[in-house]
């Protein structure tokens, strides 16, 4: 019998629900991993799971330990669950994990999914009856986060105090985000890359992104284009979905825009996401796009579904494809037979959506 490849994962599920969907989406891939024993592509996830995040932040005065990076870098994935609680200011906690891992890690391609799902009722009527499903495509390295500004002259005593916060567009940045976007739409049956800036009002970085639209454009004359103003953009996720495939926008816009996309499908716990290193010199960052939502964390009520499309993302990335097909299935197969958690209508609680979708992988 050969042995099992063996994926080495880093869970962090750090905080609210973040730590509930991490743990659905561990028994969902061990339940798969299980499966394949003994089988010629057999394959196996060794775990280790690391306590960062706001309690860990309250105890200790990091988010992260001195070490964490090095430690991290060991690793062939990054499982993520969510970060941030009521008790530490967000930009503490943001910076101090996530950002950092993101940006450490040069994780620069951010792909969220939209994906409408059967048995879930969208807001959108246009839902009901036409195919809807693209990919918000996220410059995920710089743009409006990239963290450069700062505070002063709060000498002046209160109210005389400034802030500057920088956005930082590079054509590096730009070009390389854009690529991806045009070889992924390459793959999907509508070839087009609709780009999102601002640049009528953000002159300089904007109307750089859009130059070098032009030109990366230019190597892929098979593929559709369009520009769109994020204002725009956001109208026409609503009024026009079916013309979309891949999406590509700023740090800031596409974060706007991909949490707009998983509310029309139905509720920001069904949204997946990754963080790609396309170079893999580091490991990707998996990880739902919802956050920690402190209003239902600990009450069984988070949805898994972010949090296990997530994890088939991860999959794709480790080249096993049919099994994150496999998962996609599941997931289907469970929300069309009404599994539901309360976000998306249902009574399910995160464990009975998580059994349903491990029972169903075998169906
Ligand atoms: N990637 C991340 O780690 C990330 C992303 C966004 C927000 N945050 C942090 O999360 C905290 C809460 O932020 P927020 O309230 O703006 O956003 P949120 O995503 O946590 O919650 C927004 C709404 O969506 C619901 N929701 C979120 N995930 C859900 C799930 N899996 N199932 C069912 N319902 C779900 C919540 O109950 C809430 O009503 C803040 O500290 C924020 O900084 C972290």
């Amino acid at each position: 019998m050969t042995a099992p490849r063996t994926f080495r994962i880093a869970a962090v599920p750090a905080d609210g629900v973040g730590k509930e969907v991490v743990a659905a989406g561990r028994a969902v891939l061990d339940a798969l991993a299980e499966d394949s024993r003994g089988s010629e592509d057999a394959f196996a996830f060794a775990w280790e799971e690391f306590p960062w995040g706001c309690e860990y932040y309250e105890r200790t005065g990091k988010m992260i330990d001195d070490d964490g990076l090095d430690r991290l870098k060991e690793f062939d994935a990054i499982y993520f669950g969510a970060v941030g609680w009521p008790t530490v200011p967000d930009h503490i906690s943001l910076w101090g994990l996530r950002l950092k891992i993101c940006q450490s890690f040069d994780q620069w391609a951010n792909v969220r999914p939209v994906h409408f799902l059967p048995g879930i009722t969208s807001p959108l009527r246009k839902a009901d009856d036409t195919e809807l499903d693209w990919v918000v495509v996220r410059e995920n390295s710089e743009g409006e986060y990239a963290g450069l500004g700062g505070r002063n002259l709060s000498g002046r005593g209160q109210g005389g105090e400034v802030a500057v916060q920088s956005a930082l567009f590079t054509e590096v940045g730009c070009e390389r985000i854009m690529r991806f976007a045009f070889d992924l739409a390459r793959t999907r049956t509508r070839r087009k890359v609709s780009s999102v800036t601002k640049s009528n009002a953000q002159q300089y970085g904007m109307v750089l992104w859009d130059d070098v639209f032009k030109r990366v454009a230019a190597d892929y004359p098979d593929v559709e284009t369009e520009s769109v103003l994020v204002d725009a953009m956001s109208a026409k996720f609503v009024l026009r979905p079916e013309d979309l495939s891949v999406v590509v926008a700023s740090n800031l816009n596409a974060d706007i825009l991909s949490d707009l996309g998983s509310a029309l499908a139905g509720s920001l716990g069904l949204a997946a996401s990754a963080n790609l290193n396309p170079e893999r010199r580091f490991p990707s960052m998996f990880e739902p796009v919802h956050g920690s939502a402190p209003d239902i964390a600990g009450q069984g009520l988070a949805n898994p579904i972010g949090a296990v499309g997530s994890a088939a993302l991860m999959l794709e990335h480790f080249g096993l494809a049919d099994q994150a097909a496999r998962l996609h299935r599941a997931i289907e197969a469970t929300t069309a037979a009404g599994v539901l958690t309360r976000d998306v209508g249902g009574t399910a609680s995160t464990e009975d959506v998580t059994k349903a979708l491990i029972d169903a992988l075998n169906a």
